[in-house]
């Protein structure tokens, strides 16, 4: 359990700027898919709030959540407690307290399918590359928006970039400061995310190691 306090643990608000959140809210009322909705990485379920309350009661898809829960102290209560402020049951969330990764074998072994993804967890690359792997499991004209696309996370960038670039089953549907959104276009038939992909990752890891460290140095050195 990591004993490091967050805002969002005492605002319950989102970890997203407020283009983001109103960005996110009109593609989910745009879209309006009837399929199950994922979140991976919720923190204090800011975002699940919003996303979960541009539904009506009666027509609100499933919802799933995959979050390791100690990103704060008793954070699966605080999530709990912040649906209920928003009128919501957290009874109606399938919370799958577990690493992405465990979550991901589970959920493709059921061969689960998913018509919208919030990803946004673990910004480092391998974990980010490893989360990719959900996007098999999206539907054909489902969406999958990636949080912190930014160059300040080149974890996110560069496997996000990656999969752009090498996957042409997706297209850019938009981007609101660091959220961007793509819409699975056809099924990949090798399925996302290869063992190339994985590589690239593991040879990234001790340059993006140096830079994180380097940028560290540079900002004590200035202060
Ligand atoms: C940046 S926060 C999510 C913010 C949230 N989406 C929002 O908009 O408010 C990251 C979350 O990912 C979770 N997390 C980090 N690594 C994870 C992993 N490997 N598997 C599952 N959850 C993870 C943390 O516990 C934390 O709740």
């Amino acid at each position: 359990m990591s004993g490091r306090t967050r805002d969002c643990s005492d605002t319950l608000e989102p970890e997203m700027t407020p283009a983001e959140q109103a960005f996110l809210r009109d593609l989910i009322r745009r879209e309006n898919f009837s399929g199950t909705h994922l979140e991976i990485g919720t923190a204090a379920g800011g975002s699940l709030c919003s996303m979960m309350s541009c539904f009506h009661d009666d027509a609100r898809p499933r919802f799933v959540v995959v979050d390791r829960m100690n990103y704060f102290p008793r954070q699966k209560d605080i999530v709990c407690q912040n649906l209920e402020q928003h009128g919501l049951s957290p009874a109606a969330v399938d919370f799958r307290e577990s690493s992405s990764a465990t979550a991901f074998h589970a959920a493709a072994a059921q061969q689960e399918r998913f018509d919208f993804m919030l990803i946004d967890a673990c910004h480092k690359i391998l974990a980010v590359m490893a989360d990719l792997r959900w996007m098999r499991l999206l539907n054909v004209g489902g969406i999958a928006c990636f949080h912190d696309y930014a160059t300040k996370f080149p974890g996110v960038k560069l496997s996000v970039d990656r999969l752009l670039a090498r996957y042409n089953n997706y297209e850019i549907v938009g981007q609101a400061d660091s959220l961007l959104a793509i819409r699975k276009t056809a099924i990949c038939r090798s399925g996302e995310i290869s063992l190339a992909d994985n590589a690239y990752g593991m040879a990234m890891v001790i340059p993006l190691t140096i830079e994180r460290k380097l940028k560290k140095w540079n900002l004590r050195k200035s202060a």
